[in-house]
């Protein structure tokens, strides 16, 4: 299948989406977002993948929602087509995702990338959520998850002033999980990539849940939630040759099943 928004490639076990509209620094139009919906699809049934990371380009990852394609819109509009409900096909999505950002992850392209399961970010890059400037505000999530990623006064501090954060003070803050210099972006984000999809991917797929469970849900259920899917594990085949491995002191070869 070729798209005219985005790119993939194959590394091994890690499927790379590179967000591809240099003319408007990646702006997430509707066909971007049903691309990456249609890509994501197929790599959820792919059983070669066991990891995606979605780049952009040096300049952006992606500068937020298309302003062009939303400027008209009306209440009726946006509410009866509910465009940006589309978006939530990433952040539904089962297996581990990784977002790897050089430039611009702006309104949109930040909530794109908070969507991920970790943000791998060049030094160049740079976070916001500028809706305000536009009269708006985040509308794919940025008020509720870079709130609970950086806590209520940073993010306060963002969604009402609308400036940028670099790639530092998002480590600082929580919101990154590793600063890289811009050249060796790729290759340490397809490196995180392949370490994850070695894993088992029963394991990896019951992790990101009972992560993803901490924000939604009180200690004690997440706990016990956590508790149920550690036991569910010991039915898998991955479990029997990780801690067969341990033991024989040899690497895991995980069947991902
Ligand atoms: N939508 C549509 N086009 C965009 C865009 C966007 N979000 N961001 C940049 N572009 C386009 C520009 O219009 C320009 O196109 P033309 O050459 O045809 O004019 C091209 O990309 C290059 O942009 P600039 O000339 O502005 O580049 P710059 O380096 O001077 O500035 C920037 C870069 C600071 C990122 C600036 O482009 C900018 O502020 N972009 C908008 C950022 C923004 O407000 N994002 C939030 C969008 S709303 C949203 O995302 C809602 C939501 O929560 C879902």
């Amino acid at each position: 299948m070729t798209y005219e928004t985005i790119e993939l490639e194959s590394h091994g076990r890690v499927a790379l989406v590179r967000l591809n509209r240099p003319q408007a620094l990646n702006a997430l139009n509707a066909l971007l977002i049903s691309e990456l919906d249609c890509a994501l699809a197929g790599f959820a049934a792919d059983e070669g993948v066991g990891c995606v990371v979605i780049t952009g380009s040096e300049k952006a990852f992606a500068a937020g929602a298309d302003i062009k394609e939303m400027a008209d819109k009306s209440f009726a509009d946006a509410f009866l087509s509910d465009f940006i409900g589309r978006w939530d096909t990433l952040a539904r999505f089962r297996k581990p995702t990784i977002a790897a950002v050089a430039g611009f992850a702006l309104g949109g392209g930040c909530e794109l990338a908070m969507m991920c399961d970790f943000i791998i970010a060049a030094d160049t890059a740079q976070f916001g959520q500028p809706e305000i400037k536009l009269g708006v505000i985040p509308g794919a999530g940025g008020t509720q998850r870079l709130t609970r990623a950086v806590g209520k006064a940073k993010a306060m501090d963002l969604v009402l002033t609308g400036r940028m954060m670099g790639a530092e003070e998002a480590e600082r803050a929580g919101l990154v999980a590793r600063v890289v210099p811009a050249a060796d972006l790729l290759s340490e984000a397809l490196k995180a990539g392949a370490a994850v999809a070695a894993m088992s991917l029963p394991a990896a797929l019951m992790a990101k849940e009972a992560v993803n469970a901490a924000f939604e849900t009180t200690l004690t259920e997440g706990v016990r939630f956590e508790r149920r899917l550690f036991y569910s594990l010991f039915a898998t085949e991955d479990q029997k040759e990780g801690m067969a491995a341990f033991v024989e002191k040899r690497k895991a070869g995980f069947r991902h099943r």
